[in-house]
């Protein structure tokens, strides 16, 4: 699904510019962030790079010990985690060959829910111990930065920077505010801050059923926009069920040469489909936007493609206050994220498999694993 290995190197090149996104779990730091009372937790974790059919094999449970809280840092004891298409795509290496050093092992995922374990006298007042918090793990700032856990949400516990935390409202499970960090902060930055998308503008979104789309869709749709998608036939239902939106049926008709499709004021890609950015020019408004998540075809700069009003491959900055208005959002039912049921497990094999259909993409919504009940 999605793009070749090519594309996959091209968001290692984009990260590395961002500097945005760290990836990093080295051994001999942890020291910093300590062993809590000498406790073990169980982790899903690799040990070395792996891609192609088999990628998966590289994963294992495995122990390490509990962290332990530090100012600015919580420990976090994981009720549930969810997958992403990076998670497969760092774990196939392509980080490290952009020259972002990875060591291992890696703990496995970056969307957690749970409740605080373990915290600094400084930041309990914000974050007391047993709150319900979720978030992001992606790390922010420069790679291997001193002291700054990345990744690691398929694990008992996790350490995050509490500038990373938002409390989860109690009206959502744990399994829906993991599933809703990463691609609900995307599908919003990509609607309200790189398209800016406004009531009675006309928006295409690539993608209605990524899960990032699918979110997209109903931000747009509640901005007041006029929204068309593409989707395969299997998703129509379910993207019918997202409001008043135009589908596109991408497997059979192309959206750049359809009648209705023309002066349109934002097109919004979450799928890197072959030739967007070129198709997108000719169905754009001269002071149109592009956004892609997916592919690379426009570049890094939002300004380069003048009088485009915006125009380049975005990369998420994970925000609290997002966070919070996405679930806030979730928990009074104005946004739906399905959830592909039976949720995975917290085991060698579930997360395996959890990996492996994400990898496939046969899913609609997103998947997620209970790790503590
Ligand atoms: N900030 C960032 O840079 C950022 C953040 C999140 C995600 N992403 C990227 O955005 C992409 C989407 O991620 P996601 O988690 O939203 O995906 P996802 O939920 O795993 O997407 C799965 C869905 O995509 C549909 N799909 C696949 N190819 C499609 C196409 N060409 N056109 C329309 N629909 C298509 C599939 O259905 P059918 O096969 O039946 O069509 C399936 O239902 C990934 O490449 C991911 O790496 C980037």
């Amino acid at each position: 699904m999605f793009r070749s290995s090519w594309y996959l190197f091209l968001l290692s090149i984009n990260l590395l510019q961002a500097q945005s996104f760290i990836i990093k779990s080295n051994p001999s730091k942890e020291t910093s962030l300590q062993a809590n009372m000498g406790l073990d937790m169980k982790t899903i974790q690799y040990n070395e790079n792996k891609s192609g059919e088999d990628f998966t094999s590289v994963m294992q449970m495995s122990n390490q010990p509990i962290p332990k809280a530090k100012p600015g840092i919580a420990v976090v004891k994981v009720m549930a985690a969810a997958s992403n298409p990076i998670d497969f795509k760092v774990m196939g290496g392509f980080l490290t060959g952009a020259g972002w050093s990875m060591p291992f092992p890696f703990v496995v995922g970056y969307d957690f829910s749970g409740v605080i374990y373990d915290i600094s006298s400084e930041d309990a007042e914000a974050f007391p111990k047993d709150t319900n918090v979720f978030g992001v793990q992606w790390g922010q700032g420069k790679h291997d930065e001193e002291d700054q856990p990345v990744g690691g949400a398929f694990a008992e516990y996790i350490a995050v920077p509490v500038s990373r935390l938002s409390v989860k409202p109690d009206a959502i499970s744990h399994e829906l505010a993991a599933a809703s960090a990463l691609v609900g902060t995307t599908a919003h930055q990509i609607v309200n801050q790189c398209a800016n998308v406004q009531k009675d503008e006309k928006v295409l979104i690539l993608g209605g059923a990524t899960s990032v789309g699918m979110i997209a869709v109903q931000l747009a749709l509640q901005n007041g926009a006029k929204v068309w998608t593409t989707a395969s036939p299997r998703n129509k239902e379910f993207v019918e069920s997202l409001g008043d939106v135009n589908i596109i049926n991408y497997r059979q008709d192309k959206w750049w040469e359809m009648d209705d499709v023309q002066n349109i004021d934002a097109v919004i890609d979450t799928t890197g489909e072959e030739g967007g950015w070129e198709h997108a020019q000719k169905v754009l408004k001269a002071d149109g936007s592009f956004v892609s998540i997916a592919a690379f075809d426009v570049g890094f700069d939002p300004s380069g493609h003048a009088p485009k009003k915006y125009a380049a491959f975005h990369c998420l900055a994970n925000d609290p206050v997002v966070q919070n208005e996405i679930a806030q959002a979730l928990a009074n039912g104005k946004l739906k994220i399905p959830l592909v049921e039976p949720f995975y497990s917290f085991t060698e094999q579930d997360a395996k498999d959890m990996l492996a259909a994400q990898a496939k993409g046969a899913h609609t919504g997103k998947l997620v694993m209970s790790i503590s009940n």
